[in-house]
């Protein structure tokens, strides 16, 4: 009823929107038409290219601006749109976007850390208070969320995103876009969303920012483009094209992509704006000159172009040449003003810059406790021997590490509204957690990096990786003297903010020499060492792991950090994160993935075999699988119960297993689901996540848990790429982690 109710009622408002663009654009000159395309930034934010534009208040002016990035802060954006509506002819108000990629001014964990939460709820509430933050500070327009999935976590831009597995990313993807916005972008709290970088960015060989990318359909279209669907399902506003190329043409001029995989096949509605200069960019790739990029973008269905100015200098001259049509540059305008139309800024182009609002809004209380219950819930137990962890509260920890004591790293990368000097540093949140009750002996212990040429590249944001008066030698030597009159030894330790995100990629995925000296050393003291590791990526963390009693992998969780990671340590979180990527053993490794194929030679469980497909140096598997975390406490699993061992394609399976609590704290568990088409006429991968629930088990207590398989949980993109299930064998796995698993048998029959 509901649903029958609503239909005419969108219609009769899509109606009134049309009416109201149709006639705004009669009134329109062609050059008003084509600076609604364009999308500039003044600068004063993050540039993350070589151009920032210039002469912005005059082109404004001109009606050569359709909307603004980098301008933050409620007063300058209403001054720009000022500007918009007092001065340009037809007070066509504009759009105000921002990176708002983990939190907008209070910053919560990175994406990659987020993900590791696989709480969904979560996710979207971080959304809804950074879009409800960045709201109030004027801005109505979100580039997030990144769903690019990635197998390389030598790839700086797996930061970003929510890891290497197609099902967890678009549940993710789709939580993300209604926590930005709504049910209604009218309202002055929900903004834009963009779901990125469209399409296979996360692919780039070598796993080097901006490089080619190659693959087959089946492969993209059975892991890499679901997540980017699941955003368009949910009714995303936008999309942001990529700067690799797919089948040899650049993301943002291939037409294939950007209109007939987007529009036509999936129905997308929104407006497709591209990344940084990424048209520009095209002449580069070897694509023609600028006229003819930009000619080529709009036609493939690009509607705004990000900083490059290609269709605003070319567009006009292309149309008297006939190599683009009025009816390319017609559509474009008409979905730019109808984002527009949608967020109210017709009605009043001012709503979102409320003053009163934003002294409200911006780093208020509330959203810095958010922040806190959203980092604890990112941290990873990747090992706790004799359960060192929790820590008592008291007796003496020495706390050690280049991280341990620092503000500006704790946001990590692409905190572009974030002010480091507002974080929690771990000393600070040990400190307050443990009062009196115990001393805490801090020292350095180490440079994140000794290597001044490696620590400049990553400094271009402000001092990430400063190097100390002191030798290397002297500062281990202090640590050393803390960690030998101390009880246990807690080394903060890891990546700068900056050794990953844009233009971060490393080929060594180690923590930095400086700091495993440091380790070594600290661990020749005999004395427990508890790891917390910050990151934004996988690291190979073989000798760590041998080394370590205990390891929590924090990535990096931003302004709470410290009071969070003290949470943790201090057990008044049990952590319940578990890895969305896989941790290698080595970069040889790479790409490495829980979903693989078996291939006609698969190693057998065991030591390696000649003429198997291995190496000779490292086994296959991960250190640390995806779907693995440990909590502070135990969890068994019972085997699995189906309702029925067979099935029809329209018919559904009930798989239930009970979980138990058997350790000694309460503690929330990650159970995963995951499938196995043993015979399809397109080969499978060993297992798919195809379900997954976080549920709470207070200690000695059980709980069943039960996942519903019908057919969509059996499908695969076939060599038709037609979304089907075969009849035939399937396992069912119900587990802990990826590796660690019960199993169930059953078959679907015609
Ligand atoms: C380039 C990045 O690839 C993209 O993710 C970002 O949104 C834009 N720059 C704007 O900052």
């Amino acid at each position: 009823m509901a649903v029958a109710l609503q239909a005419p009622a969108q219609n009769t408002q899509d109606a009134k929107m049309n009416t109201f663009v149709s006639n705004l654009m009669k009134r329109m000159t062609l050059e008003e038409k084509i600076g609604q395309l364009n999308l500039l930034t003044p600068g004063g934010g993050v540039a993350t290219g070589a151009v920032v534009s210039k002469d912005v208040e005059s082109k404004i002016r001109s009606g050569s601006v359709g909307g603004l990035f980098g301008v933050i802060g409620v007063d300058k954006i209403r001054q720009a749109q000022e500007l918009a509506m007092n001065q340009s002819r037809l007070k066509i108000p504009l759009l105000f976007g921002s990176d708002i990629i983990h939190g907008y001014k209070t910053t919560f964990p990175i994406p990659l850390g987020l993900s590791c939460s696989w709480d969904i709820p979560l996710i979207e509430r971080s959304a809804r208070v950074a879009a409800k933050e960045a709201t109030a500070d004027g801005l109505v327009w979100a580039f997030s969320p990144m769903v690019d999935i990635a197998r390389d976590p030598r790839w700086g831009r797996v930061a970003e995103g929510a890891g290497e597995d197609p099902y967890l990313g678009s549940e993710v993807a789709k939580a993300m876009v209604r926590g930005y916005q709504g049910r209604n972008l009218a309202a002055d709290s929900t903004l834009l969303a963009c779901v990125k970088h469209f399409a296979l960015y996360g692919a780039a060989e070598g796993g080097r920012d901006y490089n080619t990318v190659d693959m087959s359909r089946l492969r993209m279209f059975e892991y890499y483009l679901p997540p980017y669907k699941a955003a368009i399902n949910a009714g995303v506003a936008s999309v942001m094209s990529s700067f690799n190329e797919i089948d040899g043409v650049p993301a943002t001029g291939n037409k294939w992509l950007l209109t007939d995989l987007l529009r036509k096949q999936w129905g997308f509605k929104g407006f497709v704006v591209t990344d940084y200069t990424s048209i520009n960019e095209m002449i580069d790739h070897g694509s023609g000159d600028l006229q003819a990029v930009s000619a080529q973008s709009l036609v493939a269905g690009v509607d705004m172009d990000m900083v490059g100015e290609g269709f605003l200098t070319t567009l006009k001259k292309s149309l008297s040449e006939g190599k683009i049509t009025q009816k390319h540059i017609d559509d474009a305008c008409r979905r730019i003003l109808e984002a527009k139309y949608k967020l109210g800024l017709f009605d009043d182009p001012y709503r979102y810059t409320v003053p009163a609002r934003a002294t409200k809004e911006v780093l208020s209380a509330d959203k810095r406790a958010a922040a806190r219950e959203i980092a604890v819930r990112s941290t990873v137990l990747l090992k706790n021997n004799n359960q060192a962890l929790p820590l008592k509260k008291s007796g003496t920890i020495a706390l050690v590490g280049p991280l341990a004591n620092n503000k500006s790293n704790m946001l990590g990368t692409w905190a572009v509204s974030g002010d480091p000097q507002l974080s929690i540093p771990v000393l600070e949140g040990m400190q307050k957690a443990l009062g009196n009750s115990a001393t805490i002996l801090y020292a350095k212990g180490a440079n994140i990096t000794d290597d001044t040429a490696f620590a400049k590249k990553v400094n271009v944001f402000g001092v990430r990786a400063d190097v100390d008066s002191l030798s290397p030698d002297a500062l281990i030597n202090q640590a050393v003297q803390v960690a030998n009159r101390a009880d246990v030894v807690v080394a903060v330790v890891g990546e700068a903010s900056e050794m990953s995100g844009e233009a971060a990629s490393r080929s060594d995925i180690n923590i930095p020499q400086s700091q495993r000296n440091l380790l070594e050393a600290l661990y020749k003291t005999g004395k427990p060492v508890v790891l917390v590791i910050m990151s934004g990526r996988p690291l190979t963390l073989e000798r760590e792991s041998e080394m370590a009693t205990s390891i929590l992998h924090v990535w990096f969780q931003g302004h709470e950090a410290g009071n969070a990671i003290a949470d943790v340590l201090f057990g008044a979180y049990n952590p319940s994160g578990k890895l969305t990527m896989s941790f290698p053993r080595n970069v040889g490794q790479i790409p490495i993935y829980y979903n693989y194929k078996r291939t006609g030679r698969p190693q057998p469980a065991g030591p390696t075999q000649k003429f198997r497909s291995n190496y000779l140096d490292v086994s296959n598997d991960p250190l640390y699988p995806f779907g693995y975390g440990l909590s502070y406490t135990t969890f068994s699993y019972g085997n699995i119960q189906l309702s029925k061992n067979q099935m029809r394609a329209a018919e559904k399976i009930t798989a239930t297993v009970t979980v138990t609590n058997t350790g000694n704290y309460d503690g929330e568990e990650v159970v995963q689901l995951y499938i196995y088409d043993q015979v399809a006429s397109v080969t499978q991968p060993v297992k798919k996540l195809k379900g997954f629930q976080k549920v709470m088990i207070p200690k000695g207590q059980s709980k069943q848990v039960s996942f519903t398989i019908g057919a969509e949980e059996l499908k695969f993109y076939n060599s038709a790429l037609q979304w089907v299930a075969e009849p035939g064998d399937f396992k069912v796995y119900i587990g802990t982690s990826s590796d660690n698993v019960k199993e169930a048998s059953f078959k679907l029959v015609r």
